[in-house]
């Protein structure tokens, strides 16, 4: 590249990285993945690092961050909120730890702390007392947050001192405001339901958070703070980063019990390899670590660049949003025929694998993010996630996007899709769709449905994959030869394969209608249509109205029902299963077993809701009230049981487990 190219790319980069800060700092709203923006920095700094002379004052580089909110007032540092400079290798964390040991000319260890992806803040305490609250602006002069920071519990509004402890006349405590995850996601389920729209991230709740020109909005969120530092102190001396942070945590901060001191650049990377894996797990986000020279005399040494220390670094982990296009969307039909829009992206690498699709859940999904084809958006991949879009870049848009809507049929086999009220996830009802044989068969042969002892995963992929099964009836026309003829099958398997198959063949109607994989028809269900109806042929030709008459039968599972019997397809898989034998025992109505019985409820049940389980008591002639008494007969317990655990246990009623209250009610 020539001066002149380096001069015009320079001043593209500059502009657009202008736009970027605005957009991420005053807005809080980026429009494009911070790995994209490092890039585009990196790429600026490394120009101007080969022509200096092209290095204006107003360049980024040459800046902290970007300007304050003009609606809050702004305060002036006492000393500048630094930059950090990012590294992103071993080789790069190793280069920085040797540079420091040489050039401070003695002993020097290292402070390792998380960094926090929040927001800067700087607090300023006078004799004690917070007096100011600044975000970090610009590096120099920073928004007046302090009401809203007032509300924030963790923050101590007075410094702890033991008795006669000295305190400094002035100190600047610099720290992170963020957002617990678990507190985001609760928030932003509840701005769902509200109709407000959503953060992006915890850093985007906790810098809107912040910024509020109304403290009593601020004061509702789940804002919490670590503290790493400090900026002017006055009377007061430290001699390490590390008495800083004792210092801090003495005066009532919170500061992260996982920062350690580091002696040599293994144990840096120790250090960093161990919380890059715990990342997930963390309570709060963080994208990287931060390395500080811990003796504040070799820091002096050191020195500072324009931006950033020189005795400090970021060594940032792998991105997990990067940008890029969606090139088409496709449709995927699940196992158990759940159509799931998939988004087909030009390929990007995000931390450390190859993204080419992610998935776009459903309908709803798209359109609340208003998701179109050719879009460019920001993908993320964090832990074992699948990719998804974070959100469109909607300033990218050229016009020729295109709108997207799920079929009105299955994409692999052609029936007409189910669409449910209330339910985003449209349905492909065929039980023979070439899709979901894999699924339809492993359910129709689960414990609670056929219960065909060894048909599992594994046989299952087995059997579709050599062409034996090819529609779910043929699994009755298996014989031993062919299944000898299976990797890991011997003779004595495949017998007794074949005589679970026979014995599934006595079954009832509950079993088989769960066992046909009815969307919204579970076991529960099931049994309500068998007791009800009695027969199959009765539930094959039940009408609407017939169906939702059943207490626990609402439209939208009439509606499955309906559909799933109107599919000619259906009614001969129904009719061929039925020719290899299969024998429905008639079912009876249920005795009243439970007569007399009072049954109380405690605690979540895994496989029925507090409905379910009440309606099959009440079928048996059994009770079922809400307090325990001492003639409370059964208290069923399930997870986080509340009080009336106790209670039984009090008065000595007897108590039973789910699995207990199953075996009950199946007995009788
Ligand atoms: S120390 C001179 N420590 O990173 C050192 N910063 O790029 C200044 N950050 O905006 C910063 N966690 O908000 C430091 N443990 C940590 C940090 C941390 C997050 C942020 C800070 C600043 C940015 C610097």
């Amino acid at each position: 590249m020539d001066k002149e190219q380096a001069r015009q790319r320079i001043a593209e980069l500059r502009e657009e990285i202008h736009y970027h800060n605005y957009r991420y700092y005053v807005l809080d709203q980026p429009v494009i993945s911070d790995a994209e923006y490092d890039r585009m920095f990196r790429q600026l700094e490394e120009l101007e690092a080969r022509f200096p002379d092209l290095i204006t004052p107003d360049s980024p580089t040459q800046r902290v961050g970007a300007p304050p909110r003009e609606e809050l007032g702004t305060v002036v540092h006492r000393v500048p909120l630094l930059s950090l400079q990012s590294i992103y290798s071993e080789e790069e964390m190793r280069h920085f730890v040797e540079t420091a040991i040489a050039e401070a000319g003695e002993e020097v260890t290292f402070v390792a702390e998380p960094k926090y992806d929040g927001l800067a803040v700087n607090l300023t305490y006078e004799g004690g007392i917070l007096t100011v609250a600044a975000t970090r602006g610009d590096g120099f002069t920073g928004e007046d947050i302090t009401d809203n920071v007032r509300t924030i519990k963790t923050v101590p509004l007075k410094l702890l001192a033991e008795d006669g402890e000295p305190l400094p006349e002035v100190v600047e405590i610099r720290g992170e405001i963020y957002i617990p995850v678990a507190a985001f996601r609760e928030l932003n389920r509840r701005r769902e339901e509200a109709g407000e729209p959503l953060f992006a991230n915890p850093r985007n709740a906790a810098a809107g958070s912040v910024r509020q020109l109304d403290s009593a909005i601020t004061a509702a969120r789940p804002l919490n703070i670590y503290v790493y530092g400090v900026g002017a102190v006055s009377g007061y001396e430290f001699s390490s980063e590390w008495e800083v942070l004792q210092t801090l945590r003495r005066w009532g901060f919170r500061v992260d019990e996982c920062n350690v001191l580091c002696r040599s650049s293994a144990e840096c990377l120790e250090f960093y390899h161990s919380l890059a894996q715990q990342r997930e797990q963390l309570p709060y986000e963080i994208d990287g670590v931060v390395f500080k020279v811990n003796e504040l005399a070799a820091q002096q040494k050191l020195g500072t660049r324009t931006r950033s220390p020189r005795w400090a670094v970021a060594y940032k982990f792998p991105a997990r949003q990067e940008t890029t296009r969606i090139r088409d969307i496709i449709v995927s039909v699940g196992r158990m025929g759940a159509l799931t829009p998939v988004a087909l992206l030009e390929p990007v690498q995000i931390g450390g694998a190859m993204v080419q699709r992610a998935s776009l859940h459903n309908q709803d999904e798209i359109d609340r993010k208003d998701i179109r084809i050719g879009d460019t958006v920001i993908i993320e991949r964090a832990g074992d996630v699948i990719p998804h879009v974070v959100k469109v870049v909607t300033e990218r848009r050229t016009g020729a996007e295109r709108k997207f809507r799920l079929p009105d049929t299955c994409p692999v086999c052609g029936t007409e899709v189910l669409r449910t009220e209330g339910d985003p996830i449209v349905h492909c009802p065929n039980i023979d769709c070439p899709a979901q044989l894999r699924g339809r068969i492993e359910h129709f042969a689960s414990r609670r449905a056929m219960d065909i002892e060894g048909l599992g995963e594994k046989l299952v992929v087995q059997l579709v994959a050599s062409n034996l099964v090819r529609h779910l009836p043929d699994i009755y026309d298996l014989t031993v030869p062919q299944l000898t003829c299976l990797e890991r099958m011997g003779e004595k398997s495949a017998q007794n394969l074949l005589k679970a198959l026979e014995a599934s063949k006595q079954t009832t109607l509950a079993r088989f209608l769960y066992a046909l994989s009815i969307v919204h028809v579970g076991e529960y269900v099931a049994r309500l249509l068998a007791e009800h109806f009695g027969a199959l042929s009765a539930v094959e030709q039940a009408s609407y109205d017939e169906l939702v008459a059943i207490a626990g039968i609402g439209p939208e599972i009439a509606n499955s029902i309906l559909h799933f019997f109107s599919q000619e397809r259906n009614r001969q898989i129904v009719r061929e299963l039925l020719d290899k034998g299969i024998q429905i025992r008639q079912e009876e109505a249920a005795a009243a077993t439970l007569a007399g019985k009072t049954f109380v409820f405690t605690g979540v049940l895994s496989s029925f809701t507090r409905e379910e389980a009440t309606a099959q008591v009440e079928r048996r002639g059994g009770r079922v009230t809400s307090s325990v008494s001492s003639r409370t007969d059964y208290v069923v317990v399930g997870e986080n049981p509340g009080s009336k655990y106790q209670r039984a246990q009090e008065l000595g009623v007897t108590v039973i487990g789910e699995e207990e209250f199953r075996e009950l009610i199946e007995s009788s």
